[in-house]
């Protein structure tokens, strides 16, 4: 039976083992930020690879692009996120703890997402006079702020020193992606082949000034999104639409999420442009239960539109058979990479044994691995094992991630690897150089332990990483 996966676990081990640090620790943190050690960013390159694959490579239909994070800040308001992309907050005053007023009031049953900082005050004061009184979530204490909206948008400054700091010159970091998207949705359409429907894809960093973010690397202010816009006629949506929630859960599927760990959310409310909106959560239990990865909306044809009447351009296609003209309607599938980073090592952490004899590994996908394979010489003072232990490295490091280690007895190397999810440990030893030319290859998972020959090692390999 596994223990449970605590939320104290992920993150020790993450920090421990150099996948996830808290950023500018020595200058004592910097709130809903994080930086990625040495196995986190492989394991967030393998993601963004295997996403990339699925998304690009495989599909004739999908093409790639990398936007500029600053855009003309015109694409902020035809997109509808300066005037309107706010959370309700709610600050307590002898803590100082801060709070979404939405999250706070779903505790009494009251829907407060859409609503304005009058009518979320106004359903507090109602609250009060049913005896019902908010609390602040840190300290217990009901000394509470009004609710404000705070909006989301992370601004900064372009231009010369004398006016960089001027209102006109104020620029916002992205949002979402996808904004770079609809802006080239022309320049693709013009320089690739795609015809409709078509999608573009592209992974690259968000920011949002998130007003709670306190759960790791689920909700973080600088984040990476995944996203791919798919433009079709709006008589194509539906099955486009199923097609591409079942080829999302199925991706999930195949890199090593189980079933049971996934299901769809269906958004009731909409955005007044959306026609449907799923969610694909995981069951991150380190956070305590099912919450939101991955979004899939239809998104009508607000975006083309929009960003055709700011910007005074046509953003219309004419079907080349029918002639017929007509702004494609969108829809998406868009991730955040750390989020989807933290619900693939949530599903790798293992605990197994007991006690003394417990031992924590990541059961990754090979393909998702940070390190495929660990040599080792048995003993670090034996220049003879060394020099072919590195021979060794240097051929499978041509193929694979490899990490070279000597330190330490065979068993605590071992241990490290499984902390790190790397599915296989090469170690040459005497009988290696003396008697067998072979090494001793030790699998992950089962840590059985075989003998291969030197001259086999890399069609071995190929087998085993198909
Ligand atoms: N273009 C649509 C869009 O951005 P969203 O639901 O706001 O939709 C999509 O975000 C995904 O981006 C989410 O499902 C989540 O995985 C990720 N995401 C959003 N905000 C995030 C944050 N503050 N930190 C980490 N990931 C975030």
């Amino acid at each position: 039976m596994q223990n449970q996966t605590t939320i104290e676990k992920i993150t020790s081990l993450a920090k421990r083992r150099g996948f996830v640090f808290p950023s500018s620790e020595i200058y004592g943190g910097f709130a809903a930020v994080y930086d990625y050690g040495h196995y986190g960013i492989l394991l967030k390159n393998n993601l963004a690879a295997a996403w990339w694959k699925h998304m690009v490579q495989l599909r004739p239909d999908v093409v790639g692009l990398d936007s500029a994070i600053f855009m003309h800040p015109t694409t902020w308001k035809a997109s509808g996120h300066v005037d309107g992309f706010d959370d309700p907050q709610i600050d307590c005053r002898d803590c100082k703890a801060r709070m979404r007023a939405d999250h706070m009031l779903e505790a009494f049953g009251i829907d407060a997402d859409k609503m304005s900082a009058a009518e979320i005050n106004e359903q507090i004061e109602k609250l009060k006079t049913e005896g019902k009184e908010l609390k602040c979530i840190s300290c217990g204490k009901k000394n509470l702020t009004p609710a404000k909206r705070f909006s989301l948008m992370v601004k900064s400054n372009l231009g010369s020193p004398t006016d960089a700091l001027s209102e006109e010159n104020v620029v916002y970091l992205r949002p979402e992606t996808c904004g770079g998207i609809y802006l080239n949705y022309k320049n693709t359409l013009d320089s690739t082949r795609v015809k409709l429907p078509f999608g573009i894809a592209q992974v690259g960093k968000a920011f949002r000034n998130e007003i709670v973010a306190r759960q790791f690397i689920f909700r973080t202010r600088e984040f990476e999104q995944m996203e791919m816009q798919y433009f079709l006629h709006p008589s194509d949506m539906n099955r486009k639409y199923e097609e591409w929630k079942e080829a999302r859960w199925q991706w999930y599927l195949e890199y090593g999420i189980k079933a049971e760990n996934l299901r769809w959310y269906k958004h009731i409310k909409l955005a007044h442009y959306a026609a449907a909106a799923f969610d694909i959560e995981y069951n991150y239990t380190a956070l305590g239960g099912f919450k939101e990865m991955e979004g899939i909306h239809q998104r009508g044809d607000w975006d083309l539109s929009q960003h055709s009447k700011f910007s005074g351009q046509k953003l219309d296609y004419t079907d080349p058979k029918s002639g017929e003209k007509f702004i494609p309607h969108i829809m998406e599938t868009s991730v955040g990479l750390n989020r989807m980073f933290f619900a693939f090592l949530h599903e790798a952490y293992t605990e197994e044994g007991e006690g003394e004899d417990m031992r924590v590994v990541l059961k990754f996908d090979k393909r998702l691995a940070p390190v495929k394979i660990a040599v080792f010489p048995l003993l670090k003072n034996k220049p003879e094992l060394v020099a072919k232990a590195e021979e060794v490295f240097k051929n499978l490091a041509k193929n694979y991630m490899c990490e070279f280690d000597d330190n330490g007895n065979i068993g605590k190397r071992y241990r490290r690897q499984d902390e790190i999810g790397t599915p296989y440990c090469v170690t040459i030893d005497f009988d290696t150089l003396e008697k067998d030319n072979c090494v001793t290859v030790r699998d992950r998972d089962t840590m059985q332990q075989e003998r291969v020959s030197l001259e086999n090692l890399s069609v071995y390999f190929a087998e085993k990483f198909v």
